[in-house]
This record gives C-alpha cells, sequence and structure tokens, in this order.
C-alpha cells in the first residue's frame, strides 16, 4: 500500500514543558478518507500544525508521498491543502481576492474557473466581493476550506472544518469532501461529529494525551473493539472493585447503566453468556438487561475511557 504520509515518533514539547505528542506514529494511506480523532487536548492541532509548518516538532520525521516533509517543504506545501482550526485572514480583502492571493502564494498562476467553482461549492459565491472581516464565522471556516483547495492539492488537512457551520451546509460540505474524495484527493481530518466520521471515513485513528491509541480501517474498529455491547441497569452506584474485576470486558459507566463489551468469535456467535454470567456474579441481578449495537461515538469513549481505569 502506498502512504500520502507517514508519520514516525512524532513528539512535541511546547515551551511550557506541554508534552502534546509523545511518539505518534501514524500511516494515511494514498486516497483514503482519514479520520483523526481525540478528545480536547489530545494533540490533533498540534499534529496538523506540524504537518502545515506552524508550528516546530521536537522531534521524529514525517513522509510526504515520498518526501521529506521537513526537508522538501517547498515541494509538499505545493501538493498539501491545510484548513487550520484556527481562523486567522487578512480583513482588508475579499474571499476572491485571497483565493488569487494564495493561488501565488503556493507558485500558480491563479485558476479563476476553479477559484469561481470553489466559491460556489462552498456557497460563498454571494459574498465574493464582501470584505473578509464582513463574513460570518461559518463564511470564514468555509473560506479557510476554500483556501486549502485553491491549488488542487493531493492531499487536504482539514481540522475540524464544520465546528460552527450549520447543519444543512455542513451536509453539504461533507457531500463536497467525499466528491474530491472519490476524484483521488487524499482527506484527513479531525471532527467531533463522530456520526458524520464514522459515515464518511475509511479509515480512523483515536489518540489522546499526545498518544495513539489505535489505526486502522474504520470497519475494522468497529468490528474489532465490539460491534455490541451488554448494556446492565443497577439501582445502587457501582464500586470500582467491581469494575476493575469485569476489566476484561471494558466496562463503561453509563448513569445508572454499565456498558460490556461483547465480542465474536469467528463464527460470528458473541460471548453473551460469559459476560452476563460473570457480570450479575460480581454485580448480583440487574434491573434491566439488553444488547445495544455500538456506534463509532460508543467504541471511541470505550477506547479513551479504557486508557483512564
Ligand atoms: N502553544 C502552546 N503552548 C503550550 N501548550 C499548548 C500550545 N498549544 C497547545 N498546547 C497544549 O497541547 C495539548 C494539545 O493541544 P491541541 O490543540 O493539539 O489539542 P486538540 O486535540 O487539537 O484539541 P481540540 O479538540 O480541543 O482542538 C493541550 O494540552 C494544549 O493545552
Ligand atoms: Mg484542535
Amino acid at each position: 500500500m502506498s502512504y500520502a504520509l507517514e508519520v514516525k515518533q512524532l513528539t512535541k514539547t511546547y515551551r511550557n514543558g506541554k508534552q502534546a505528542l509523545q511518539g505518534v506514529d501514524l500511516s494515511v494511506p494514498e486516497g483514503s478518507f482519514f479520520a483523526l480523532l481525540g478528545p480536547n487536548g489530545a494533540g490533533k492541532s498540534s499534529l496538523i500544525n506540524i504537518l502545515a509548518d506552524t508550528v516546530k516538532p521536537t522531534s521524529g520525521h514525517v513522509t510526504f508521498l515520498g518526501h521529506d516533509l521537513f526537508r522538501e517543504r517547498r515541494w509538499c506545501k505545493q501538493h498539501l491543502g491545510v484548513v487550520p482550526q484556527e481562523i486567522a485572514f487578512d480583513p482588508f480583502f475579499n474571499p476572491r481576492d485571497i483565493l488569487k492571493i494564495m493561488s501565488g502564494m503556493f507558485g500558480f498562476k491563479p485558476d479563476l474557473k476553479w477559484i469561481d467553482e470553489l466559491l460556489e461549492r462552498l456557497e460563498l459565491s454571494e459574498h465574493a466581493h464582501k470584505n473578509a472581516r464582513q463574513l460570518s464565522g461559518g463564511m470564514r471556516r468555509r473560506l479557510l476550506v476554500a483556501q486549502a483547495l485553491v491549488h488542487k492539492p493531493k492531499v487536504v488537512i482539514l481540522d475540524e472544518p464544520t465546528a460552527g457551520v450549520d447543519v444543512e451546509l455542513r451536509k453539504r460540505l461533507w457531500d463536497f469532501m467525499r466528491e474530491l474524495n472519490t476524484n483521488g484527493t487524499t482527506i484527513l481530518l479531525t471532527t467531533h461529529y463522530l456520526e458524520e466520521a464514522e459515515e464518511l471515513c475509511d479509515h480512523v485513528a483515536i489518540i489522546d494525551q499526545g498518544k495513539r491509541l489505535t489505526s486502522q480501517s474504520m470497519k475494522g474498529l468497529l468490528d474489532s473493539v465490539g460491534s455490541s455491547a451488554l448494556v446492565l441497569q443497577y439501582a445502587k452506584p457501582m464500586s470500582q472493585q467491581a469494575l476493575l474485576t469485569l476489566a476484561q470486558f471494558s466496562p463503561r459507566i453509563d448513569g445508572d447503566k454499565i456498558l460490556l463489551c461483547l465480542k465474536k468469535d469467528h463464527s460470528g456467535k458473541n460471548n453473551f453468556n460469559a459476560v452476563y454470567q460473570t457480570a450479575i456474579q460480581v454485580l448480583g441481578e440487574a434491573k434491566s438487561v439488553r444488547i445495544q449495537n455500538e456506534d463509532l461515538e460508543d467504541v471511541f469513549l470505550r477506547i479513551t475511557n479504557e486508557k483512564k481505569t
């Protein structure tokens, strides 16, 4: 498999001593639609800003389409588009001018037809002549996306591209990204909308506290961690000791319920009986029992919580 990005042992320690990245490895297959997920403060933006050359890494290597990202910056910048999390524009230019200027900064003559298409697709055409400071937050975010795409990069990295974008526009923005991906662009993005990540992305990595917890195909993650959970409801709060005893089933507390991971064997049967019997031995009879299918959000919470117990 060829990779658009290969990140090896990347670390970042900020000047205040904060270790935002503690040796992260990440391989993004060429042509993939890759979700980089993690709770607030996990290190996602630190990683993306290093790729975008706005933050200096402390150590590590990154290969971008076979080129050394830190040594061949110019070439890499021409083939990479980044949408940062923070919004920053020169407020005195309008969107169309900003896109023309950006083309020049990437070393290309502005492609006016493509700029018009981008403005249209990102629903900015009617705002194209407005001063950037007159744009709303959602419009600015879309302009940031247009800016990252103006030089038709092979790989696009988006740090929460849909934050602050309303529901309908968000759907259309995702459709546009899906179209770019279908046409061969590799897309790496961060988002806190896990339902959308599950629907769109074919690969996923989860990081927390500067460390990679998992990285694999979306289907692999949803299948491997357990596509369903046994949900037991209790009137009494559960003790920490009980949780430790059930650790093999990756317990997760949700209010008065405990969720235990059901795993499938190779014949496709899950271990319901074993989990249920062990649980009632440890916790006693439950008020209610049911099986719940797990989605990406459940898996995400399980993996990030497992680390804390
Ligand atoms: N310039 C900085 N100086 C010091 N610490 C920083 C700096 N930038 C980020 N951090 C810290 O590094 C850690 C990772 O932050 P980062 O912004 O990479 O997280 P994130 O995963 O993007 O979070 P979010 O989902 O909230 O955007 C956090 O603890 C943050 O406080
Ligand atoms: Mg961030």
